[in-house]
């Protein structure tokens, strides 16, 4: 993988909190200095990037115009429908994500907001948010959701892109099997409460202290397909679970909405 050829990358933020870029920097495998020092030219990212205004978007210009037809797109953030609420540089966000795919190899939506609309999208909507994949139908498009997504889930795919040239098997909301394809209640550690009908009725009671199952405080882990138990967070700390509220199912579609605790308590 260090031998080759450090491939283009643009990386686009639309309506978002820049939590994915935080999630980003909290990679451990690899480092996010390893990423775009070895193995990624990362030659566009409003966060990351030494350059501002004209030349960060000469640099994007560059990018594109270099790399037609190979560079890696990858966006955080959902894309307003209405032009005038969200724009960089005097380009609408709509504008700048079509003009942007037209030449890339592949596009990678990272965190929810991209893959499914997120939180922009939540009722009422106000700005018409929508997904990557809803504006744009003709490249290949990867979903890595999560209100952020895992780090290595981000990291994962980029390298499995790297080294294989191609994208990973997906499941039928576009996201990698191999960080989506369990059920995070499947892996559980509080699981064994769950099967013995202990539960948690308040999050300050014997069951929480006691660390049983928080399904009857609103877990929405039985209805959400992530890695977090496995994975976890801050290089294999902890995760939502662990540190005593229940999974909210910030990588399912309709999150927020339907991903709240409190439409079912
Ligand atoms: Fe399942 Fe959530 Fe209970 Fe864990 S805390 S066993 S994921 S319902
Ligand atoms: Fe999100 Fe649930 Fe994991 S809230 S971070 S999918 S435990």
């Amino acid at each position: 993988l260090e031998q080759a050829r450090r491939p283009s990358v643009i990386w686009l933020s639309f309506q978002e909190c820049t939590g994915c870029t935080e999630a980003l920097t909290r990679s451990n495998t690899p480092s996010i200095e390893g990423l775009i020092f070895d193995f990624i030219s990362l030659d566009y990212h409003h966060t990351l990037q030494a350059a501002s205004g004209a030349a960060a978007e000469a640099a994007r210009e560059e990018a594109m115009h270099e790399n037609a037809g190979q560079y890696l797109l990858l966006v955080d953030g959902s894309i307003p429908s209405v032009k005038a609420y969200s724009t960089i540089a005097g380009i609408s966000n709509l504008d700048m994500l079509k003009d942007s795919a037209a030449g890339a190899a592949a596009i990678i939506a990272i965190g929810t907001c991209a893959a499914y609309g997120g939180l922009p999208k939540a009722a009422p909507n106000p700005t018409g948010a929508m997904s990557v994949e809803e504006i744009i139908t003709d490249r290949p498009i990867v979903n890595i959701p999560g209100c952020p997504p895992l780090p290595l889930a981000i990291t994962g795919l980029i390298a499995h892109y790297l080294t294989m040239g191609s994208m990973p098997e997906l499941d039928r909301l576009g996201r990698p099997l191999a960080f989506y394809g369990e059920n995070i209640h499947d892996r559980c550690y509080r699981r064994p409460f769950y099967d013995r009908g202990l539960f948690a009725e308040t999050f300050d009671d014997e069951g929480a202290r006691r660390g049983w199952c928080l399904y009857k405080l609103g877990c929405k882990a039985p209805e959400t397909y992530n890695a977090c138990a496995q994975v976890k967070w801050n290089q294999g700390t902890s995760f939502p679970i662990q540190s005593g509220h229940g999974c909210i199912g910030c990588s399912e579609p309709n999150f927020w909405d339907k991903g709240g605790i409190y439409d079912s308590v």
